[in-house]
């Protein structure tokens, strides 16, 4: 396992769409995502999308702690289904303090493959829902900047203090 080189703003690789990924059983694909992991478990943070280690193709991993189960690794990830609705405060590994309020889905369903390829379902609410939908954002070339509101710069001391005052509301991803 290697930690990798997270991509900050401004470089292309983060505003280009993702290309399916097509070759599965690949010792390749098996290393992207154990390194994705070590890198989001060094950030730290809840989700990563590989766009993000400079990989364009369309995988993600996410951890969102023990109550939502997991960790997670969805490739070629789609939005089945959406409903509801969640504001919270949200931020990015490739925007380091910076933080903003976003609007999302309060429960999503997507689809995904693993790293075999076999399809499977799975449903999110609350922060997993808003973590998956801001990691296939990524995958798009969408970042959360697009969407937010009320963007701020956040030091670390104030940002553990959000923290704590909206802890299932807060994600790095
Ligand atoms: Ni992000």
């Amino acid at each position: 396992m290697a930690i990798r080189e997270v991509r900050k703003q401004g470089d292309p690789v983060l505003t280009k769409k993702a290309k399916l990924v097509e070759k599965f059983n690949d010792p390749l694909l098996e290393q992207l995502v154990e390194d994705m992991f070590e890198t989001m478990y060094q950030a730290p943070g809840v989700g990563l999308a590989a766009p993000q280690v400079g990989i364009s193709k369309r995988v993600l991993v996410a951890d969102c702690g023990e109550e939502y189960g997991g960790p997670y690794v969805l490739i070629n990830p789609k939005i089945i289904h959406s409903e509801g609705t969640q504001i919270g405060i949200e931020g990015c590994l490739s925007f380091p303090n910076l933080y903003g309020d976003v609007e999302r889905a309060y429960k999503v369903i997507v689809k995904a493959q693993n790293l075999k390829g076999k399809w499977f379902k799975i449903e999110a609410e609350k922060l997993l829902s808003r973590c998956f939908q801001h990691e296939i954002d990524h995958l798009d070339g969408i970042l959360f900047v697009d969407k937010a509101t009320n963007l701020r710069e956040l030091s670390p001391e104030e940002y553990k203090k959000e923290r704590a005052d909206k802890e299932s509301q807060l994600v790095v991803s």
